[in-house]
């Protein structure tokens, strides 16, 4: 009986993972028309084993919006060329001393991703070091993100949320220091981040089944299938209300057609020296190869 059911999830998740192009709800919130994205990160190789649905989807919306503008003569400047995606990388990853190796690494995954050099740093600051003890100092990390933000006019930051993903502290101190970073930066004070929604243990390893499972996380899940499996090329933004009738802020959710997770393991094989065998064990199970949930911290 659970031998059945289990060839049958994965028949339905399979199907999930075929069918859908790479989708996003609440991608009008990132219309890149407009916006200037910052993807936030601790560690060479989180771009990619963390964030990669989000960069490739809006590296995809970027390039179909362009598509349609070009046919109603919409000009594109080569100075902005591209689209609007920024990363700064807080560390070179130098725990095991291979800091000079990993920032190379990092930009050749990025380039698989869809972020180009010119937009993308790598900072190496002796207090924010890659370091699995180590919580980094708010102020610091406000400090050192503050002219990346600034000079490149971002609008919206995305990075880890309380919980880091795997509970690494580098990665927690990130939002911190961008709540930090807002309170205290008067001309800031209209950036908007979100952070990557991590999921309790028993569902972070459910690989391919992830955008299923996160279809029926969804409200009104139903309907959300339907567009999911191609009914409606995009998906609107929803303001989830809690039973009381407060909304919530507003979640975006990024997930991956197939083609994007063979992109993200590309991406991921740029990262040679990180290529252990647990990491295949990562990139076969991770539902954030997937999908990338995200929520507004207001
Ligand atoms: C890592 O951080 C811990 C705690 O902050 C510190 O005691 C330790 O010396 C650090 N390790 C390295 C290699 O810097």
């Amino acid at each position: 009986m659970l031998r059945q059911l289990s060839v049958l999830a994965l028949l339905i998740s399979l199907l999930f993972g075929l069918l859908t192009k790479t989708r996003s709800q609440g991608a009008n919130l990132l219309d890149l028309r407009s916006e200037r994205v910052l993807l936030l990160t601790a560690h060479p190789d989180d771009e990619c084993m963390f964030f990669a649905p989000t960069l490739l989807a809006l590296a995809q919306d970027y390039h179909v919006r362009q598509a349609e503008e070009l046919t109603s003569s919409v000009i594109e400047d080569d100075i902005n060329k591209g689209p609007p995606v920024f990363s700064l990388c807080m560390s070179v990853g130098n725990a095991d001393g291979l800091g000079f190796t990993r920032r190379d690494e990092l930009q050749q995954s990025l380039n698989v991703l869809g972020v180009s050099k010119e937009k993308s740093w790598v900072v190496d600051h002796p207090q924010l070091q890659d370091n699995f003890t180590a919580i980094w100092d708010s102020h610091i990390i406000a400090d050192t993100i503050r002219p990346f933000i600034t000079d490149n006019a971002i609008t919206i930051v995305l990075t880890f949320d309380g919980g880091g993903v795997s509970g690494h502290p580098n990665h927690i101190s990130l939002p911190n220091g961008v709540k930090h970073l807002i309170e205290t930066t008067p001309a800031l004070s209209d950036l908007r981040l979100y952070t990557l929604v991590t999921v309790p243990l028993w569902s972070k390893y459910t690989g391919i089944l992830g955008p299923a499972l996160s279809a029926l996380r969804m409200p009104q899940s139903v309907a959300s299938i339907l567009q999911l499996i191609g009914f409606q090329s995009r998906f609107m933004l929803k303001n989830f209300g809690d039973p009381d009738g407060t909304p919530e802020p507003p979640k975006m959710i990024f997930i991956s057609h197939i083609s994007n997770y063979v992109r993200a393991l590309r991406a991921m094989q740029q990262h040679s020296s990180q290529l252990v065998w647990f990491r295949w064990l990562y990139v076969t199970y991770s539902r954030y190869m997937w999908v990338n949930e995200w929520a507004r911290i207001a």
